[in-house]
């Protein structure tokens, strides 16, 4: 859950977004290794006076950083493979939640439950309650099971928008005319926030997007006493 003070993302709370951070962190120590060796020679170079009249050609030293970079990017390449086709995987999901953008505000029904669909507004700054988070809380959070595989349904009613919630590891673009999938699980409770990130209009920075994620037996409590309303 989100605190105050707190800059960045908010934790982790599945296990792919932990992959992606692993993943994140890989990568940018192969970074900080290659910036450190390049502005090292690059220093180097500044300072010396070696001057050398017959040097024309160097075929071992041309093999070696060709080669050499290459066989880098594939520690790069192979784990990022790995995450992108276990990004798309579908587990038997016991929940299927589909989000509808508009312009704007995100709509959203749980199919497998008798039809429950209900639209989600930002709450305006004026009308915030003094615990709300402004620019990110919502009249009506999608309320969902933790430790459940969950599938969503992302797509759009007017122009592109994008369904992205950081803690998830879930961005996916809801595209008019179209139906996209994916996927997540949710390993601890709490209030998961995210944002449209698809330029979509005028009000594209106030359509968040609010997770509650509660054991699974509050969400069967709080699905049944929604039905046929
Ligand atoms: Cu919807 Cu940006």
């Amino acid at each position: 859950m989100s605190t105050w003070a707190n800059l960045g993302l908010q934790d982790s709370a599945s296990p792919l977004m932990e992959q992606l951070i692993f993943f994140h962190d890989h990568a940018l120590l192969i970074l900080v290794m290659i910036t450190v060796l390049v502005g090292y020679l690059m220093f180097m170079l500044f300072f010396n006076s070696y001057i050398n009249r017959f040097l024309l050609h160097g075929q071992l030293i041309e093999m070696i950083w060709t080669i050499l970079p290459a066989i880098i990017l594939l520690f790069i390449a192979f784990p990022s493979l790995r995450l992108l086709y276990l990004l798309d995987e579908i587990n038997e999901p016991s929940v299927t939640l589909k989000s509808i953008g508009h312009q704007w505000y995100w709509s959203y029904e749980y199919s497998d439950f008798n039809d429950i669909e209900f639209d989600s507004y930002m709450i305006p700054t004026n009308e915030l309650e003094n615990d709300g988070f402004r620019l990110l809380d919502v009249d009506n959070r999608i309320i969902l099971p933790m430790n459940s595989q969950i599938r969503i349904l992302v797509t759009a009613a007017d122009v592109i928008h994008s369904w992205t919630v950081p803690a998830l590891g879930v961005k996916v673009d809801g595209t008019p005319g179209r139906l996209n999938q994916t996927n997540f699980f949710m390993n601890r409770p709490g209030l998961f926030y995210g944002q449209c990130s698809e330029i979509c209009g005028a009000n594209h920075s106030f359509m968040p997007i609010v997770i509650e994620s509660v054991p699974v037996n509050y969400f069967i409590k709080g699905i049944s006493s929604n039905m046929n309303s």
